[in-house]
């Protein structure tokens, strides 16, 4: 078999919430292998000459939280990457940016008044912390994929959706059980958590897990939509045109060393 030897080498986690987030990693794998638990797909491969495994999490933080345990578990990974998109709340964050979260809080944590509001009980604080080395390779493989973007998508997706002036940001992720689309609900994010770039649904509960086992994370969002009445329209859109290759481009960048 072609797998790097997954006894020894380090092992690297890719986990996204939806199909179209995964597609096209899964079309560059060499001879993935398919375990099926807990009604996921976990694939196992070698990626640019890492031992890898990819698995679909499924939408919210609880699905999330299960696929972290299991990876970390049954597949013994030390480092997970959760990619997917994300609507912006932040005026700085375009659709088509790229967000690298060094932070994450869950936006629907409230066990007030036994604990502060945003506080997971058992924690210090409201925020986790992403791994700064993981979070720095990811940035730098983002502006190399964007540098390169014209060569790997095309022109008229390029135009259609104006990622001609895509920035990389790195700061606050909001994640909760809810899909925002709806510009009050937007709003009031914003004012509660006012650095916070964007919002999402499962960052900070991987970000949980991994900091019970003491497993290194990373986030990085493609932004899909801006959260108000548009969001689920953009989103579906965006997701096969462009967070999808995004996605793929971004984790090849960031394993080959060259990012
Ligand atoms: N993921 C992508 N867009 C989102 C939104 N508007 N709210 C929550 N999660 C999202």
């Amino acid at each position: 078999m072609d797998n790097a030897d997954f006894s020894t080498s380090p092992r690297f986690a890719v986990v996204a919430a939806m199909q179209e987030e995964v597609s096209h990693i899964l079309e560059h794998m060499q001879s993935p292998q398919c375990e099926r638990i807990a009604g996921r797909n976990f694939w196992t491969a070698t990626f640019q000459g890492h031992a890898i495994v990819i698995v679909l999490s499924g939408i919210g933080k609880v699905a999330a939280a299960i696929t972290a345990t299991t990876l970390i578990e049954r597949f013994k990974v030390n480092e997970i990457l959760f990619t997917g998109v994300a609507g912006s709340i932040s005026a700085s964050v375009a659709v088509g940016d790229l967000v690298v979260g060094t932070h994450l809080i869950q936006h629907d944590m409230d066990a007030s008044p036994l604990f502060p509001r945003y506080v997971v009980p058992g924690f210090d604080g409201a925020s986790f912390t992403a791994d700064p080395e993981m979070s720095s390779r990811l940035t730098r493989a983002s502006l190399k994929v964007l540098m390169q973007l014209e060569q790997e998508i095309s022109s008229e997706i390029v135009y259609r959706f104006k990622l001609q002036s895509t920035k990389v940001h790195e700061g606050l992720i909001l994640s909760g059980d809810q899909f925002v689309s709806n510009d009050i609900v937007r709003c009031e994010l914003g004012k509660a958590h006012p650095s916070a770039l964007v919002v999402e649904m499962e960052g900070a509960a991987v970000a949980q897990v991994c900091k019970d086992y003491g497993v290194a994370f990373a986030v990085m969002r493609t932004v899909s939509d801006a959260a108000g009445e548009q969001a689920a329209k953009d989103f579906a859109e965006f997701l096969n045109c462009v967070a999808s290759p995004y996605s793929a481009l971004i984790v090849e960048a960031y394993l080959s060393n060259t990012a």
